[in-house]
């Protein structure tokens, strides 16, 4: 998704809006732009691509300037090209403007725009914004974003800059992020805090229809309609060295490697050894709420949706309440039962995924309580649910999500623990076994971690392959899934997740010699039958690598490669079982040469549906 930086104050601009930009390159992006205002005037450069050849060409055609608005797109109307690059300006250059969004009526504002004169350079939804600021504006900027702004419909952030009021930046937002860094003399503004982190930790969180006025000494806030907001500072406790490669290669490996870390901190004084309460944060459901709640429904989108998927199996196990999982794309428009005794949970990373933000909206329309799970606070989806659970895994920069992953399968556990002690279908026994293995994992994925060389050794040897099949049953198969998900988005090969009793029904065919299976058996219940489907594809000349937990050695004997996980209780299995299939993925595409942390077509937050 596009990124937005801006810059106000006695610095060059230019470097501080690229090294902003930088922070921003895991949004996923195919050209970039900035726009210096400078003794009141406005320049542009802008180009498709990396960062880095906006970088060569403002090498060659130095902008001085010390105010300044940046912009990385990830095309969605318009093919990625010079011209449909940000920043988009009118026609005499006074005004220009960045966006992150979708602006659903441009077509027809483009009409009448274009009936009363304007002319239009690109196929981008964005170029009305500029237009419709030049038909408005009559020597005051901030009322001209205000009239303009009510004549939208769609998604907007937005960067301004206008050469006839020369010091200031105006930043406004609807359903696409946007904060404000409040600095000593200087300001900013970001689609995301570690744009803003090496000058400040001071941030504002702009709500939806929120504008910001900045100068280099000063940020006022008001609503569309004019209103001032008097809003409290954010303050970042957390490491900008925490948002950057720590000395790994890739952002993915070492967000793999942060895995026990992010466990530990997102169960830290949730669940305590020794202490039989659940403490969920803003979590108010009482036992009466829970006894009218006759459906939940799980909604999310891709990693987060495989995290739902687990997130059903463990609530029905232990709250016994009913539970539907749903891809957000689907539920929301396939008119869905919702009404006052159904919960939704709503899991998302980023928070800002606009199909879960629009299941999230229908649900409450309808009357449903909403449950957030999310790793950003202050997101949308974070601000908009009733309840929060803020899964603690720190910035997550690879487009393929790990850490994010296993700390909601933790938030799911809690959750579904935290249900089945209100409603008494979970004792306090049971309680007790499932916290206290729980509070081992970070331990345990440790462990993992330290046998990455026999994954490492498989990948080797079948980085060529050009297809992979994942198999499991239960949990296994829910994390089946988000194994083949994670491989073919970062390393292209083609990858399918089957529940291995439902492979002879038609899938086995595709079985041949030499393929790569990768086979999941940590779930006691359904070993032998797993055993069973593994021996199907073997006999068929499959080449397996299964996972099981310490002591199942029979594993060994029906596969070609063993790897032995740490043993937890089978519920708890996912958070364990599914670190290999990370290291799997993230082998496999070092090892073909793959963008690990950028892969093609791929955007870490998808704000369009
Ligand atoms: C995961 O590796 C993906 N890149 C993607 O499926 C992601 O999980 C999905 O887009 C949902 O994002 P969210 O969690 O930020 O809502």
């Amino acid at each position: 998704m596009c990124g937005i930086v801006g810059y106000i104050g006695p610095k060059k601009a230019v470097p501080i809006l690229i090294e902003g930009l930088s922070k921003l390159e895991y949004r996923g992006y195919d050209s970039a732009g900035v726009a210096i205002l400078n003794e009141g005037k406005i320049s542009v450069e802008k180009c498709k691509g990396r960062l880095a050849f906006l970088e060569e060409r403002l090498k060659s055609n130095p902008l001085e300037g010390s105010i300044g608005i940046g912009h990385t797109r990830w095309a969605t109307h318009g093919e990625p090209s010079d011209v449909n690059s940000h920043p988009h300006s009118n026609k005499d250059f006074t005004i220009s403007v960045v966006h992150n969004g979708i602006i659903e009526n441009y077509i027809k504002l483009k009409e009448w725009l274009t009936s009363i004169g304007y002319e239009f350079k690109t196929e981008t939804d964005t170029e009305v914004l500029p237009h419709l600021l030049d038909y408005y504006y009559d020597g005051d900027l901030l009322k001209a974003v205000m009239q303009a702004v009510s004549k939208l419909d769609g998604s907007y952030a937005l960067g301004i800059v206008c050469s006839n009021e020369p010091g200031k930046i105006i930043a406004v937002r609807k359903d696409s992020p946007l904060i404000v860094g409040k600095g000593n003399g200087e300001n900013f503004i970001a689609s995301d805090i570690p744009a803003v982190l090496p000058y400040t930790r001071d941030v504002y969180l702009l709500d939806n229809k929120e504008i910001a006025v900045l100068t280099k000494d000063n940020v006022e806030i008001y609503t569309t309609e004019g209103m001032k907001v008097n809003k409290e500072v954010f303050h970042v406790t957390w490491d900008a060295q925490s948002a950057e490669k720590g000395g790994y290669e890739h952002f993915m490996i070492k967000e793999i490697y942060e895995q026990p870390k992010a466990l530990k901190d997102t169960m830290t004084s949730r669940i305590m050894a020794d202490n039989d309460d659940i403490i969920l944060d803003k979590i108010k459901i009482t036992k009466e709420d829970l006894e009218k709640i006759n459906r939940i429904y799980v909604i999310a989108c891709g990693t987060a949706y495989h995290a739902g998927v687990v997130g059903k199996y463990v609530i029905e196990k232990l709250a016994r309440i009913p539970v539907e999982v749903d891809f957000a794309s689907e539920f929301r428009y396939r008119n869905p039962i919702i009404d006052s005794n159904t919960l939704m949970i709503v899991l998302s990373q980023s928070g800002e995924t606009a199909d879960t933000l629009a299941a999230l909206r229908l649900g409450k329309e309808n009357g449903a309580r909403v449950i957030a799970i999310t790793n950003v606070v202050g997101s949308s989806v974070a601000r908009e649910a009733s309840d929060v659970l803020y899964t603690w895994a720190g910035p997550e920069i690879a487009v393929a999500s790990t850490k994010a992953y296993t700390t909601q399968l933790v938030a799911m556990y809690m959750i579904a623990l935290h249900f089945g002690r209100l409603n008494g279908n979970v004792t306090l026994e049971q309680y007790r076994e499932i916290r206290d293995e729980m509070l081992k994992l970070p331990e345990k994925a440790q462990a993992i971690l330290e046998q990455k060389e026999t994954i490492q050794k498989f990948a080797y040897a079948h980085h060529t392959n050009k297809d992979m099949f994942y198999l499991g049953r239960g949990l296994d198969f829910a994390v089946a899934l988000e194994g083949a998900l994670k491989i073919k988005e970062i390393s292209y090969v083609h990858a399918e997740a089957y529940a291995a009793g439902e492979l002879k029904h038609g899938t086995i065919a595709l079985i041949e010699k030499g393929i790569p299976v990768i086979a999941l058996a940590t779930q006691d219940e359904l070993f032998e039958k797993t055993i069973s489907n593994i021996k199907e594809v073997v006999s068929r000349g499959a080449h397996v690598i299964a996972f099981a937990f310490e002591g199942n050695d029979d594993i060994a004997k029906v596969s070609d490669v063993a790897v032995y996980l740490p043993k937890t209780l089978p519920i708890l299995a996912p958070v364990l079982s599914v670190i290999p299939l990370q290291l799997l993925a993230y082998y496999t595409a070092v090892e073909r040469g793959c963008d690990v942390d950028k892969p093609r077509n791929l955007a870490k937050s998808v704000t369009v549906e």
